[in-house]
């Protein structure tokens, strides 16, 4: 387990706030930073848990009940704070943008105040290696002092499984559509993105993720603007492209993208999508196995990466994100698990780890590839429901040599 901290920016540098707030009144746009921790290692690596996340994100069932897993033990997690009631109890949650429920009452009760209504209906979210059921509550949500929803509608569990004992509960950044089914009496749970919107709190249904890599500390962190993305962050434009309209991307927040490394296209268009439950980059088991050759990488049976030499990461070549026409350049050192995080993957400290990994299944699927955590760091992402588009954009850390 790791101490987390806040990513504070300048213009903050004397507050000590791990939610520290940034409002700009003119635009409405709020932002709150939060924090990520690492997770002991537990039965699956990395990889595994990545993959195992990956299929049960295609598996059938209900639309509802194609969420995300949330078997996090053994991985990068982002975490926010949230108060819920008033007075408020605050809760450690998960951010995923792979799933749309907000519940709580996995590590710490869920504590009833003046504001919190029991509705008496039934809530079930099945993720694939982990679920959770319990009655839904209505209640207010702080996501910090001037980011407060009300009548906010909440799972809270009477049983969770396959969820990391530090955390409380997950804090649903997906669609609307995959609420669907899981609460007994509504078609679908509106999300807290939805509610900002609707109350009037952000007048544009959009959300920007800053993710900051990892640097010699082993502290890490980033930003959520609701409402907009921030222009202090990004290098360059915003660039959009449409949300996908092939299954099962499309349940989730699913792009097209083509992959080339070095001159040569090892993936052609196809539909996958992006996630902040996700910590690797995978890809279609075609296309690593051409990566795999072209990078000399071998199978490392601990932490279920690729390892290389350091003289084959001499001659790594670029990694090319297509989306729409614009190229996305992750580096030879974008390429790698940051390598003060090797140890904490069950990796060896000196060792070189890739960090594409095989999704687990041929392209064609309708989801052949999750752009995860470890593309999230290099590029700022923008989800936005409005207009039902990606947006993508360089940071000052798309280029830089951290890792
Ligand atoms: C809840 O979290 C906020 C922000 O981190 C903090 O200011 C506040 O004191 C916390 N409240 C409790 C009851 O722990
Ligand atoms: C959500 O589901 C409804 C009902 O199936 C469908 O009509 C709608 O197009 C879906 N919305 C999106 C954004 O996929
Ligand atoms: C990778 O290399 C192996 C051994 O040379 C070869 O059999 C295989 O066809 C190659 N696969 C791809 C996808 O290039």
């Amino acid at each position: 387990m790791f101490s987390f901290k806040a990513f504070l920016p300048l213009i903050l540098i004397t507050s000590t706030a791990v939610d520290a707030i940034f409002v700009s009144r003119r635009t409405g746009k709020t932002t709150l930073s939060f924090a990520t921790k690492i997770n002991e290692l537990g039965t699956l690596n990395v990889a595994e848990r990545d993959r195992a996340r990956a299929q049960a994100m295609k598996q059938g069932g209900q639309l509802g009940q194609r969420s995300s897993i949330m078997d996090s033990n053994t991985g990068v997690n982002y975490v926010v704070q949230v108060g819920i009631g008033s007075p408020a109890t605050n809760y450690t949650l998960l951010l995923d943008t792979g799933s749309g429920n907000t519940w709580v009452g996995a590590g710490k009760p869920y504590v009833p105040t003046k504001t919190s209504r029991n509705t008496g209906e039934a809530v079930s979210v099945s993720y694939g290696s982990g679920s959770f059921s319990g009655e839904e509550w209505i209640d207010t949500i702080t996501l910090s002092p001037s980011l407060v929803i009300r009548q906010q509608s909440i799972g809270v569990t009477s049983q969770a499984s396959g969820i990391a004992h530090d955390l409380d509960g997950i804090l649903g950044l997906g669609p609307i559509n995959l609420t669907m089914g899981t609460v007994n009496g509504m078609n679908t749970v509106p999300t807290v993105s939805d509610n900002l919107h609707s109350q009037g709190t952000i007048s544009k249904e959009v959300l920007g993720v800053y993710f900051i890599p990892e640097s010699s500390s082993t502290t890490k962190s980033g930003e959520l603007m609701f409402g907009g993305y921030d222009h202090s962050t990004i290098v360059g434009p915003v660039f959009y492209v449409p949300l996908t309209k092939t299954q099962l991307a499309s349940d989730y927040w699913g792009i097209e993208q083509s992959i080339s490394y070095g001159d040569d296209i090892i993936q052609p268009s196809t539909a996958g999508i992006i996630d902040t439950g996700t910590t690797l980059i995978l890809i279609a088991t075609n296309a690593f196995q051409e990566y795999k050759n072209m990078t000399g990488g071998t199978p490392d049976s601990v932490t279920g990466l690729l390892k290389i030499t350091s003289e084959q990461y001499d001659n790594l070549k670029p990694l090319v994100f297509i989306v729409g026409s614009e190229p996305f350049v992750l580096t030879p050192n974008a390429q790698i698990w940051p390598r003060s995080l090797n140890t904490a993957i069950g990796g060896s400290a000196d060792a070189i780890y890739l960090i594409v990994s095989d999704i687990g299944s041929p392209s064609g699927s309708g989801l052949d590839f999750v752009n995860g955590y470890t593309f999230l760091e290099r590029f700022y992402s923008v989800y936005d429901t409005t207009k039902q588009s990606i947006g993508l954009a360089h940071t000052k850390f798309t280029f830089s040599e951290n890792n």
